[in-house]
């Protein structure tokens, strides 16, 4: 289904961006293994990308550098000749009340999660716009629709993707870009491990479904996105979460 398409993840070493790689390999696609920190996880997930007899690279990358990200969108064209697909996945946390966040917890989420999409964005879009084709898939967050409690920097940064998404598909779509967002809930990840058992428990009583999910379940929409299937899709930030945000 994505063969000859070549796919960048970002932050796809673990948690979902790894399940994001594996299912757009699986379909078929080449894949950027973003990471930043982790190197070792970054090389496993290639060698899972190998073994599914798809093409894959790792390569290091902080996201919020500009220059940076310049630097590895120009690398991915010049070994593959082409991108047709971005997954804005890399995100942190750094949660707190408001009276206790603090400016650099604040900067930091920003800077990693929404200027990050910013970054990857503007560096793809000369080649999508040149190749009259492309997917853009970013991650947000149930948080962002709804806001949450301790998240006023991770909810304004994911409530940001929103806004930029829904602006970057009406910018590119007359160039055959397709541009969307998926909104997962709580998902088991190294992200939700660090929630104490009171507060999982809080939060699998806000979710319809009643269980939290995996991040296949997010990769699967990823893939769709990504695919010829969703070609008349633009703009539509698509909630996966067990019903949170119904
Ligand atoms: P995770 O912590 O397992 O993975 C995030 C990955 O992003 C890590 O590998 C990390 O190294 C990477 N990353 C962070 N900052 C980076 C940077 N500046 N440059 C490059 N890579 C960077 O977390 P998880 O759960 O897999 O999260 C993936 C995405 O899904 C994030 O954007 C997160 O906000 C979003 N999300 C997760 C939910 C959950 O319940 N786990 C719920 C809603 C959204």
């Amino acid at each position: 289904m994505l063969e000859g398409k070549v796919a960048l993840v970002t932050g796809a070493a673990k948690g979902i961006g790894k399940a994001i790689a594996l299912a757009l390999a699986a379909d078929g696609a080449a894949v950027i293994v973003n990471y930043n920190g982790s190197k070792d996880r970054a090389e496993q997930t290639v060698e899972e990308i190998k073994a599914l007899g798809a093409d894959a690279m790792a390569y290091q990358c902080n996201v919020a550098d500009t220059k940076a990200v310049d630097d590895m969108i120009k690398e991915i064209i010049r070994i593959y000749g082409r991108l047709d697909i971005l997954v804005n996945n890399a995100g942190i946390t750094r949660d707190n009340l408001i009276m206790k966040m603090t400016e650099e917890d604040f900067d930091a989420v920003i800077n990693a999660n929404l200027k990050g999409c910013f970054n990857t964005i503007k560096a793809v879009s000369r080649q999508m716009l040149k190749q009259r084709s492309g997917r853009i898939i970013n991650i947000t967050s149930v948080s962002g629709i709804l806001g949450n409690a301790g998240q006023a920097n991770y909810a304004a940064s994911k409530a940001g993707i929103i806004g930029l998404t829904k602006t970057m598909a009406r910018e590119l779509a007359s160039r055959g870009i397709t541009v969307n967002a998926v909104a997962p809930g709580f998902v088991d990840t190294d992200m939700t491990q660090t929630l104490s058992d009171s507060i999982k428990a809080a939060a699998t009583a806000q979710i319809p479904l009643g269980h939290f999910g995996r991040p296949e379940d997010i990769a699967s929409m990823a893939a769709y996105l990504a695919s010829e299937k969703a070609s008349y899709i633009t703009g539509q930030i698509i909630s996966v979460d067990g019903g949170m945000a119904i």
